[in-house]
């Protein structure tokens, strides 16, 4: 569904993330069709350069990210689009210049690509020189605070000048097609609902394991770890999508009201109940990429998470994420209770279902289901899976899942704030890590070492022994 005439500012635009994520998103919409191309899509940074060095220096982004060949047409025809004002952040410059390039009439987006340190100069100048209105929209990035007297301080910076509804905070995961499908699972489909409780299902685990290191933004990560870049946001989001009630309709606060109450039930995490890890490693070590040689940041993460709520009373969630693990494999498993006495004289304990929901790669579905091993000895029986490939599902549709900043950029200008954090979610989030992060900093524990390219640390493999359980095998 094409969307309506718009501006969009890019603060921050000759940054990383415009050059990675942003510019080529907006690119592969408008060869899609998905905006006209009245719209402008305006840079603005530090950088003095006019709109032609702008537009060469998006050109060469969305060649290197989306492939695209650099006399593409559509290419050519996107461009011009592109306008650039260099702006002074912390002062004057530029600000009037911005001004006289936004029309009226058009939506009006402000995307804060920068450092939280600057929101509020950006949102203070937007505001005192009359370029952002009641109906403009701000974006802004993780990390949304490192904390939450830090993200407080940063909501009431922003409501200064702006209302709730006009600002649009990105988790990136939100955007992600299999993400948005866990929603369509659950409520669009009868089968799984009812059996979607603490009386059916055993245990879940979510894990989101990454191969890549932090080597290049240690000075970044190092300050952060993979509870404030991981757990407090994706993870969390992940989680909310799993536990929370079905809202009664697919609506902004809806949802957000739901995934908010499963957040404010979550108890606090034990110490017992959580495990840091640290990759190490010959040319691989953390310490050597985070450029400090006793940094105690975790590149790993694993925790028994507990909801107390009717739904949830007694089924853990075992959460786990990190960095230079064997595999780069995000996904859901819901492990059902195993069906409370067998009928089959010979099959042992009865094994119990699994839901496996694949976000990413080979994104899909897979219920494992007990059947009868074909043969004349008997009743013998096999756990197998029903598997489904959503791109062999969907065919070339499936294949081709926009990414999730395409999606998310389209419905800033919609107006449609579903899949963006709302200000109470953030702080609930932050009021969940905090204790969790303070314990740690106020112990002396080391992080437990694990090899790069394994499974993460052995530690965490007891987390699970000791419940009788056991992680998946990351592949
Ligand atoms: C970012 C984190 O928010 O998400 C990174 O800062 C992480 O450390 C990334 O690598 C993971 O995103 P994706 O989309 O690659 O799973």
């Amino acid at each position: 569904i094409p969307v309506d005439d718009f501006d969009l500012v890019i603060f921050g635009a000759t940054g990383d993330l415009a050059h990675r994520k942003i510019l080529p998103g907006l690119f592969r919409r408008f060869k899609a069709g998905q905006f006209p191309a009245t719209s402008r899509i305006i840079g603005a940074a530090r950088t003095e350069q006019d709109d032609a060095a702008f537009q060469a220096e998006a050109a060469a982004a969305i060649c290197d990210y989306t492939g695209t060949d650099k006399n593409d047409a559509d290419l050519a025809e996107f461009l011009p689009l592109l306008g650039y004002v260099a702006i002074d952040a912390k002062g004057e410059g530029g600000w009037q210049e911005l001004k006289s390039r936004m029309r009226p009439g058009a939506v009006h987006a402000f995307y804060f690509s920068v450092a939280p340190a600057l929101f509020g100069d950006i949102a203070e100048r937007l505001a005192g020189h009359g370029i952002a209105h009641d109906d403009s929209r701000i974006v802004v990035e993780k990390p949304f605070g490192r904390d939450l007297a830090s993200a407080r301080a940063l909501n009431a910076t922003l409501a200064k000048h702006f209302h709730e509804d006009q600002i649009y905070r990105i988790d990136h995961y939100l955007g992600k097609e299999t993400v948005q499908n866990l929603m369509a699972v659950r409520f669009a489909n009868v089968l799984f609902e009812p059996l979607w409780n603490a009386q059916y299902v055993d245990h879940v685990q979510i894990t989101v394991a990454e191969t890549v290191g932090v080597a290049g933004r240690g000075s970044y990560y190092d300050k952060s770890g993979a509870i404030r870049d991981m757990v407090q946001n994706h993870m969390m989001q992940l989680l909310c999508l799993i536990a929370m009630e079905p809202p009664y309709h697919f609506d902004p606060d809806a949802v957000r009201d739901e995934k908010l109450k499963v957040i404010r039930a979550l108890q606090p995490v034990e110490p017992g109940d959580i495990v840091r890890g640290q990759y190490q490693g010959e040319g691989s070590d953390y310490l050597t990429d985070a450029e400090d040689p006793a940094s105690r940041t975790e590149s790993y993460v694993a925790m028994k998470v507990r909801i107390s709520n009717w739904r949830w009373q007694g089924t853990p969630f075992y959460l786990r994420t990190g960095k230079k693990l064997r595999a780069r494999t995000s996904e859901i498993a819901i492990t059902f209770k195993a069906p409370p006495h067998s009928i089959f004289d010979d099959s042992g304990v009865p094994k119990a279902n699994e839901l496996v929901i694949r976000l990413q790669p080979n994104e899909g579905m897979n219920l494992k289901v007990m059947i009868k091993e074909p043969g004349p000895g008997g009743m013998r029986l096999v756990q197998v899976p029903l598997d489904m490939s959503f791109a062999e599902a969907l065919g070339a549709e499936g294949a081709d899942m926009p990414d999730a900043y395409e999606r998310l950029i389209m419905d800033v200008i919609r107006g449609n704030q579903t899949l963006f954090m709302r200000g109470d979610e953030v702080e609930a989030a932050w009021a969940w890590t905090d204790p969790i992060i303070n314990a740690w900093e106020d112990s002396k524990r080391q992080p437990e070492p694990y090899d790069s390219g394994s499974s993460g640390p052995d530690e965490a493999l007891r987390l699970m022994h000791r419940d009788n359980r056991r992680w998946r095998e990351i592949r």
